[in-house]
């Protein structure tokens, strides 16, 4: 075991990279972006690759990955027409020759529903029972440039409508970056590598707009062609990390012909209803089915980097579970999370502790019918030698 925790201690120090943020990459004046868009750049320099992470608001806000097998490649940004959205291309990763694998995710939309049989499933809910959705790239964000953390890797963004429901509220999206392998401390502790970023969403004092609302967030995956999509859920006898929940869902991004994962947006089924969340503010959240979108999402960013005929697919992420007595009006505050990342997903593995527990409470049982065992065989073969004589 110690040996383990020593080979463990190691593969984490192994897998650091060198990751720098970068607000605006290029832009000067006359060129100007409209108040509170920015655009991040968190570059992740490899050994014989980089991982480009690209986080804007410019419409509705995406995060936009992408992989070069090449330590030189660098963002380049036509600043007037990106600002214009006019056209396609106006953000390139150079040289584009060295581009492996791109894909973005995109937040849409907020879908607000009265829940009036208390299902908390979008898809049960009748037609008339939905509210006008908020369509995120309308949203007027907070100054992207405040809140730039360059020691932490993170950003945060938050924005709202100018209605009375946004009043006192806003929809937030903190971005996270890291070096090495990790968890958080806040639930839900996803494992993260530095082949992956974070993106934790909440809603926090929107005034909902029925007396049982309840609420989805839609969001969709932007991909090179020639890529498909799916969603798996998989199952784990170990909730250490992420308390009552036993299972991990992961869109993973896949080659038509081929059946090796390249990158993948990963969440845990749980939401929170508080910001400093107890074990009682954790409620269940569900997906929707995988839906091809005709249509690029309006973001300038996704907009700008893809050219070739991308495809697109959507999900809903809906919050609460049937029968649930909690409403989003007791609190006011749901928040999720994903990692985005490339490669294999990372999965959990069992802790130290609990190996050490398993070992301990599995082991301890063994020695004990080992032993015991030993002692009865022991004593049969005394009572066998003195028990029964051979007759002749
Ligand atoms: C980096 O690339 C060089 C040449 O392509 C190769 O020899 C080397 O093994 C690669 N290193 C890693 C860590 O992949
Ligand atoms: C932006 O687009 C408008 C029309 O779509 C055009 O008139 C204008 O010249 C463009 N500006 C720049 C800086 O490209
Ligand atoms: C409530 O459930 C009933 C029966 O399943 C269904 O007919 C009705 O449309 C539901 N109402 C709403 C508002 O979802
Ligand atoms: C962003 O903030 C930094 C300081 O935090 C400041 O120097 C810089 O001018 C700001 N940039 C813009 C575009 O507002
Ligand atoms: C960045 O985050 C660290 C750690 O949370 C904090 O100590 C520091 O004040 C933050 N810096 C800025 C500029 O917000
Ligand atoms: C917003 O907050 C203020 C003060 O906390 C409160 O007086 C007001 O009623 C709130 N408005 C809404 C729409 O919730
Ligand atoms: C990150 O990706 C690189 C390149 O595909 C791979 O060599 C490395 O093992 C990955 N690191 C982790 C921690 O998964
Ligand atoms: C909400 O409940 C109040 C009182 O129970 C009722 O007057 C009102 O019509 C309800 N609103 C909606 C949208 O159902
Ligand atoms: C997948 O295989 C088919 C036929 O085997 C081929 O036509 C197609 O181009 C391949 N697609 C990719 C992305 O390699
Ligand atoms: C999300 O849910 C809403 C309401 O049910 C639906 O109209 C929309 O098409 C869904 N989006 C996706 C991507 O499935």
């Amino acid at each position: 075991i110690f040996l383990f925790y020593l080979y463990l201690l190691f593969k984490k120090n192994l897998a650091v990279s060198c990751v720098s943020v970068e607000l605006n990459p290029g832009l000067t004046p006359p060129s100007v972006l409209p108040p509170g868009v920015g655009l991040v750049h968190v570059r992740g320099l490899g050994l014989n690759d980089t991982l480009h992470f690209l986080l804007c608001n410019h419409g509705a806000p995406a995060l936009l990955m992408v992989h070069t097998y090449s330590t030189q490649s660098a963002v380049q940004v036509d600043w007037p027409s990106f600002i214009n959205r006019s056209s396609s291309g106006s953000l390139r990763v150079e040289p584009q020759t060295s581009v492996r694998y791109s894909s973005a995710l995109v937040f849409t939309r907020v879908w607000e529903y009265d829940d009036v049989n208390n299902t908390a499933d979008p898809q049960q809910a009748a037609e008339s029972s939905f509210y006008p959705p908020y369509e995120l790239q309308n949203f007027i964000w907070s100054d992207l440039n405040e809140t730039v953390n360059q020691s932490d890797l993170t950003v945060k963004l938050c924005g709202g409508e100018k209605t009375e429901s946004f009043l006192n509220g806003s929809l937030c999206l903190q971005f996270s970056a890291f070096e090495s392998e990790g968890r958080d401390k806040a639930w839900p502790s996803l494992h993260h590598n530095a082949n992956s970023s974070q993106l934790h969403v909440w809603l926090e004092g929107v005034t909902p707009r029925g007396n049982r609302s309840r609420f989805a967030l839609e969001f969709q995956s932007v991909g090179d062609s020639g890529f498909q999509g799916r969603v798996d859920v998989h199952s784990s006898i170990d909730d250490e990390y992420t308390p009552s929940i036993f299972k991990v869902s992961q869109w993973v991004s896949f080659p038509e012909n081929s059946s090796g994962v390249w990158g993948y947006n990963q969440w845990k089924p749980v939401a929170y209803r508080k910001a400093e969340p107890v074990f009682e503010d954790t409620t269940p959240c569900k997906h929707s089915q995988l839906v091809s979108m005709k249509r690029i999402p309006q973001s300038g960013l996704v907009q700008a980097y893809f050219t070739e005929d991308p495809q697109t697919y959507g999900l809903n992420i809906s919050f609460g579970i049937d029968k649930d007595p909690v409403l989003y009006s007791d609190t006011k505050y749901i928040s999720w999370t994903v990692l985005v990342g490339m490669g294999e997903p990372p999965a959990d593995s069992f802790s130290t502790l609990i190996i050490i527990i398993i070992a301990v409470g599995l082991g301890t049982p063994l020695v004990i019918i080992i032993v015991g065992g030993g002692f009865v065989w022991i004593r049969k073969r005394r009572s066998h030698s003195s028990g029964y004589e051979p007759i002749i």
